[in-house]
């Protein structure tokens, strides 16, 4: 099976993304460069994108579909929790935009030599990065069975994380998806399995890629980087991801940090954005027609102020 991968919320994006033409904006998830495509069309050749993805293989494909754009363009192979350093080795001080579209693309998961998928055969991996210390494989075959579940309970939010961890360790030593595929399938009744096999593949994923720690440094370490109306656009597809923007972006709002039992603002916290998406923006029921993939998309968006 070969599928592209189709960008979701493109056209929300661009909108909420988008407030100069010939500024400066950060892929930090470029993939195959469909979201990037679409905001190079928008902007002027003067403008600057800079690509991030940890993933090297699909950076080649973000390279070929922006090869004919006019704009400066530079692609990064690097985690995106090292934009700044990114950005200051190209001497840039400040952005008009970050996009951050988590997860993984559908190239990805589609290889089913890098582990992603529960429905094709492949070396337990799941590693967006060849140099990230663990693969799914040490986690699975070493880790201690109060390890698996708690990996399973919180990244995967899944009911029988303690029984499929018991599973795991009775069937270990796994070397391939298929053997993780089964061993929770021996302890999930059929009508569940599908999602949960979606449920644990994730959790491993991000335990594997520390996903929601990323997410968190990165978003505080841009925070600086963005001009005044510069914009922060990110889309999640699970509620811990989700959690962790919109948390973030309460914070970033806050002019105030003082515990409530003050009297008056001790702290010197000043509010850096403004949430522009009070309610959150999700795809259209054509969109998730269109691309299945979409239906758990989450966007949010803010701008600084
Ligand atoms: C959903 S895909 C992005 C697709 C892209 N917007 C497009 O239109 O083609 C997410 C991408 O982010 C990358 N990624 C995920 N976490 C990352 C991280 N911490 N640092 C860098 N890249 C990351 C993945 O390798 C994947 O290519």
């Amino acid at each position: 099976m070969n599928r592209i991968h189709i960008p979701v919320l493109l056209d929300e994006t661009i909108e909420w993304l988008l407030t100069r033409r010939d500024g400066v904006y950060v892929d930090a998830t470029i993939g195959a460069g469909g979201h990037s495509q679409a905001l190079l069309k928008h902007l002027d050749s003067g403008a600057t994108l800079v690509g991030i993805d940890a993933d090297g293989t699909i950076l080649d494909h973000a390279a070929a579909a922006l090869k004919e754009f006019p704009q400066r363009i530079l692609l990064a192979e690097t985690n995106f929790s090292h934009v700044t350093a990114v950005l200051k080795s190209q001497h840039i001080t400040g952005i008009d935009g970050i996009l951050m579209d988590l997860g993984i693309s559908s190239l990805q998961i589609d290889e089913a030599k890098r582990g992603f998928s529960y429905q094709q055969e492949g070396p337990l991996d799941m590693r967006f990065a060849e140099d990230a210390t663990e693969t799914a494989a040490k986690v699975i075959n070493t880790a201690s069975e109060e390890k698996i579940a708690s990996i399973i309970k919180e990244y995967g939010e899944e009911r029988y994380a303690k029984s499929i961890a018991r599973a795991i360790i009775t069937n270990r030593p796994m070397e391939t998806t298929t053997d993780l595929r089964a061993a929770i399938e021996t302890v999930t009744p059929e009508p569940y399995r599908i999602k949960t096999l979606a449920r644990v593949f994730q959790s491993i994923r991000i335990h594997v890629n520390r996903e929601l720690e990323m997410l968190k440094q990165t978003l505080h370490a841009v925070l600086p980087y963005l001009h005044s109306g510069g914009r922060m656009v990110v889309i999640a597809y699970h509620s811990l991801e989700d959690r962790i923007v919109k948390q973030f972006s309460k914070w970033a709002e806050s002019d105030c940090v003082c515990p409530p039992e003050l009297p008056q603002c001790m702290c010197d916290k000043e509010q850096e954005l403004k949430i522009l998406t009070r309610s959150i923006v999700r795809p259209s029921d054509e969109e998730i027609e269109r691309n299945p993939r979409a239906r758990s998309a989450r966007l949010r968006a803010a701008e600084k102020v």
